[in-house]
């Protein structure tokens, strides 16, 4: 199977199991795991931050950023399909007590002009706080689109100037920094607090880390606790994040230019009515028969290609570790045997 449902999808390699076996490890809960501590200072260190708090998913990472800078009551201004509202199931609601204020956007993007737009009035009783604003790079919703740091500073601006705080998704913040060759103290320098995935193009088995100030990081660590998210001897895990960061991000430009072959491939099938602009590893396509959706995915099933639903008419694949050259080529010779008709 060739399968391009997710990059979560991957497992870690010879070499990564042998780093993970060999970790030296402690009860991380007493903060007495030299690999947890070891991979919670390289990732500071090398995003540019305070501190670092590796947790168990991305999903745990980016609900308690926003249980740290968001009260019962407040309000959270995201995009409609951002990740931390629609895919964590209500967590914003559920964990913080905490409303969405949803902003439509540009492929999962949001501006600083809508932010500006559609934030609370401070002194009108009759609406939520605004109280924070987070953004997803790259927006997964949006096929994998990539911020214009530009728009980042913007963003940075409003923020400052109405005292909010600036979350980010960076779930594949990596695929991010390797299409804007931005350098990562410098990316990340805006944000309050980070998310990064390690267990997606990074090709670790378990794992996100919550970047951000010292201050921060003890108010998350104290979170993580209270979501059930304190780990014992984690540094086996660890091990695996370590070597995902030090050895899996220069790979990452393959996955994309893999992606980009997706798309010319994609481009000559007549049941595709779109797709959306290729910039990192997820390409997602409109078909010109919605409901043809799932003949889709069973035909490419067939073949031993899996994709993944995307909504209405829509259908994901995305590029990983996993996946080769060569499995490229078999796919975008297998999808100009499908007919659709
Ligand atoms: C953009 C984005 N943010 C956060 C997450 C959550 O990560 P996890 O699956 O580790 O909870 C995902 C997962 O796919 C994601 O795509």
């Amino acid at each position: 199977m060739i399968d391009l449902r997710s990059d979560t999808l991957t497992k870690p390699c010879a070499e990564m199991i042998k780093a993970m076996a060999a970790a030296t490890v402690g009860d991380d809960v007493f903060g007495e795991d030299p690999t947890v501590n070891e991979l919670e200072s390289f990732a500071a260190n090398y995003f540019g931050k305070e501190a670092a708090l590796f947790c168990s998913s991305g999903t745990q990472t980016n609900q308690i950023a926003i249980n740290v800078h968001v009260q019962p009551g407040g309000e959270v201004i995201c995009h409609e399909e951002s990740h931390v509202y629609k895919y964590e199931g209500g967590g914003i609601a559920r964990n913080s007590g905490a409303s969405v204020r949803l902003l439509r956007g540009d492929r999962g993007r949001i501006t600083a002009a809508e932010i500006e737009k559609y934030m609370n009035p401070i002194h009108d009783v009759h609406f939520p706080l605004t109280q924070l604003v987070s953004i997803e790079d790259t927006a997964n919703r949006g096929g994998g689109a990539v911020y214009d740091f530009n728009e980042i500073l913007k963003i940075k601006e409003v923020c400052l100037a109405n005292k909010l705080p600036l979350h980010l998704d960076g779930a594949r913040l990596m695929n991010a920094l390797a299409v804007n060759g931005i350098d990562e103290k410098v990316y990340c320098a805006p944000f309050d607090s980070i998310s990064v995935c390690l267990s997606k193009g990074l090709g670790a088995p378990i794992g996100s880390i919550l970047l951000g100030s010292a201050d921060f990081i003890v108010k998350a660590r104290r979170v993580r606790k209270v979501f059930g998210g304190g780990m014992r001897q984690a540094g086996f895990i660890a091990a695996g994040g370590l070597f995902a960061l030090k050895y899996n991000v220069d790979r990452l430009i393959h996955d994309h230019s893999h992606a980009k072959l997706l798309e010319i491939g994609l481009k000559k099938c007549d049941w595709v009515a779109d797709i959306m602009p290729v910039e990192t590893n997820i390409v997602v396509i409109l078909l010109k028969e919605p409901n043809k959706r799932d003949d889709l995915i069973q035909a490419l099933a067939q073949h031993g290609i899996k994709v993944i639903a995307f909504g209405p008419g829509m259908i994901r694949m995305v590029t990983h570790l996993h996946i080769t050259k060569e499995d490229i080529d078999f796919v975008c010779n297998a999808i100009t045997q499908i007919d659709l008709s």
